[in-house]
This record gives structure tokens, sequence and C-alpha cells, in this order.
């Protein structure tokens, strides 16, 4: 029997604060799991990336850790809600795979569970990273996309009353992208001038005339990506939220590009597209938020924001080997944009839900 123990995880403000050891480990364990998922690190974060998003007020969250022999194995998140009324709940359990089958995931869901409980969240919900396995399959409700049955997290929700609810395929695109993409980049741009359009971009923080704008697109972002029969609240954005995002990304070494895209006729933004850029150049860039105005929807804005800021990418910081990028399955329109420019399936996300009765 493996002998564990299992304590909160301190968050410290900095990761160069003698209290952050705890927090380190606990990220090498993190990427060591995804790894041990998807096959290779194209997941990864260091903790100087990562304690930012833990930091944010705006995404609250504890945690606990689990040891064997002093050494972290395993980690357990919950995260809830800001927003006013709104009672739901995150639960995330990993275990390093040598230290699976023992206890640990049942004993750090146990501890979140009852944690959940006496906050009153509601309902709880999960979002677990599936291999692309052969074999049998769960399908999504929604009608797109499957996860393996057989893998541990399908067991271990399915053992805890939890219900699939969607599927998201998580996708690589190689670089460089073939520079015919630009060539079309072109004439996509002069398509676009001609109905109204253009585009704007940046590096990092939020020009001061377009935060407003970046509010309401944030703030769709949260109501317009799919979340199948997932509960996901509206978020609310405005000015200081947008400002709190951009100092916690300041405060990462990653960077962040964006490429949005102004209606001329009004001078506001109606699509953005970002990508965060580790420094690393051997290290893969994550593709983040992408949305298009529903009202401004048909022209054409999401392929070419997201053409246009592959290419702002290749310009200023070329070498990086792959995005990596995950979407909802049943997002056609967005999977049909990245399919066209390259991005492979190599993994999928589950969705699950347990309502859980007051
Ligand atoms: C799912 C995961 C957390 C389980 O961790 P673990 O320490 O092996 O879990 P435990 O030993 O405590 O087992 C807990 C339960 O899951 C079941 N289970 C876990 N892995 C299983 C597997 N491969 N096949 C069948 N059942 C499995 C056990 O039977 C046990 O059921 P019980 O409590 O009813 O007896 C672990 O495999 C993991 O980290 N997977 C990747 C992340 C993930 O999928 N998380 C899902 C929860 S958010």
């Amino acid at each position: 029997m493996t002998e564990f123990t299992i304590d909160d995880l301190h968050i410290p403000q900095s990761i160069d604060a003698p209290d952050a050891l705890d927090f380190i480990e606990m990220t090498t364990v993190r990427n060591d799991i995804e790894a041990e998922i998807v096959g290779n690190y194209d997941l990864a974060y260091s903790a100087a990336e990562l304690l930012p998003h833990w930091l944010d007020p705006y995404d609250p969250k504890i945690a606990y850790v689990a040891r064997v022999d002093g050494r972290i194995v395993a980690r357990g998140i919950l995260n809830w809600r800001i927003e006013d009324d709104v009672d739901e709940a995150w639960l995330e359990i990993e275990v390093l795979a040598a230290f699976r089958r023992a206890g640990i995931g049942a004993a750090l869901y146990d501890l979140l569970a009852t944690r959940a409980a006496a906050e009153r969240l509601r309902p709880w919900q999960s979002y677990v990273l599936h291999k692309a396995a052969d074999g049998e399959t769960l399908p999504s409700p929604t009608g797109f996309g499957a996860v393996p049955l057989a893998d541990p997290g399908t067991r271990f929700l399915l053992g805890r009353g939890y219900e699939l609810q969607q599927v998201e395929r998580f996708s690589r695109l190689p670089l460089p992208l073939p520079t015919r993409w630009f060539d079309e980049l072109a004439e996509r741009v002069r398509v676009a001038a001609d109905a109204g359009y253009r585009l704007v971009r940046w590096v990092g923080r939020t020009p001061e005339d377009r935060v407003a704008d970046l509010a309401v697109l944030h703030q769709r972002m949260s109501t317009d990506a799919p979340s199948g029969g997932l509960d996901y609240a509206e978020e609310q954005w405005d000015e200081t939220r947008v400002r709190t995002l951009d100092d916690l990304r300041a405060a990462s070494p990653r960077l962040i590009l964006v490429t949005a895209v102004e209606y001329v006729p009004s001078g506001t933004l109606v699509a953005f597209t970002e990508l965060e850029v580790p420094l690393e150049r051997e290290r893969a860039v994550s593709q983040a938020d992408t949305l298009v105005l529903r009202e401004h929807r048909g022209h054409g804005l999401g392929m070419l924001a997201k053409l246009a800021n592959l290419k702002y990418l290749e310009d200023t910081h070329p070498g990086h080997p792959s995005v990596t990028t995950f979407n909802a399955e049943e997002n056609r329109h967005m999977l049909a944009v990245n399919e066209a420019i390259g991005f492979m399936p190599v993994g999928y996300g589950g969705g699950w839900k347990l309502d859980v009765t007051p």
C-alpha cells in the first residue's frame, strides 16, 4: 500500500520567493502528468508562466498536493466563479502515472468535494485531457467527438456519477506555415478592406483606445464559444478586468501577440485572436482566444485574423516548432478554419458534469 499525505498548496506572490518551492514542484508534476497523457511537453508551462494564472482575482482557486516520501506526485484543484449568483465549481485531479490506483485520486477528490459542498457550489464540473486512443469510446452528447472509455479519467468520473457533456479537440499546427498562406492573406486583407475591415495588432498590453472593445470581446467569448451541456455563466468584463489580465500577462515570461479586426465605419474592434509565445524558441506556441462578433460573421474574419497573427508570429518570433489549440468538436466553423490552415488532432478534452442537489 502506497503511503501518502495531502496538504494545502501554498500560492506564493512571486516565483523567486523562498515560499515558492512547492508551487514550482507542483508545476513540474503538472507538466509531467499532461505529457504522459498527450505524449509531449507542448502543453507545459514554467512556474513563472503559470503563477500569474493562479493569482488572477477573477479566477479564484485552491489546491491540494499529495506527497509520497516527501515528493509531490498529484494535485487537486477547485475553481469557482466570482460572478454573483453563479455557483459553478470546477474540479481537476491529476496523479502521476506511477502513483495511480493507490487511492490518491479518490482522496483528493473527497477533499475537493467536501470543500465544494461546504461552499454550496454546484454543479461540479471537470475538464479532462484524454488520449487520442483507439478502442471503445463514449460519444459526446453534442453529437461531435468522443473520449476513450478505458481512459482512467473516464473510469474515475463515471464512477462518481459524472456525465460527459462536451468533447474538445486538441490540435497541433506544425510551423513554419507554407508561404502560399501568406499570399492568400494579402488577398484576404484586400477583400476585407472592400467590406470595411482592417487589421490592428499589438504585443502585450492592450492599447489604451482598445480597452473598452476588448472588454466586449472577452465577455462575448464567454457566451459565444460553444459549451455543450456544461454550465458556463456569462463572465462580466469591464476595463478594470482587461487591465488586470494585461498586468497578469505582463508578469509572465510569455508574450501575447494580438491581431484584431476593426470595422472602419464604427472604429470598433469586431474580432480578435491571441497567441501566447514562450521565450524559448524550441517550445510550442499556444493559441488563446479567437472571436468574431456574431453580427460580423460570414466575412472570413476568423481566418483573416488567424492567418495574420501567424504571419505576425513568423515575422517577429520565428523558429517555434508548432502552435497548439483546443476547440469544441461541434464548433465546425472554427475547426474548418483550423483544418484548412493545417492543424491536426492530437488529443481530446472531455467536459464532465455532476448535478449536485442543494
Ligand atoms: C483519474 C485519476 C485522477 C485517478 O487517480 P488514481 O490515484 O489512480 O485514483 P484512485 O486510485 O484513487 O482510484 C479512484 C477510483 O478511480 C477508479 N480508476 C482509476 N483509474 C482507473 C482505471 N485505469 N480503470 C478503472 N478504474 C479506474 C478506481 O477504480 C477507483 O474507484 P473507486 O474509488 O470507486 O474504488 C488519474 O488516473 C489521473 O490523474 N488521470 C489523468 C487526469 C484525469 O483524468 N483526471 C480526472 C479527474 S479530474
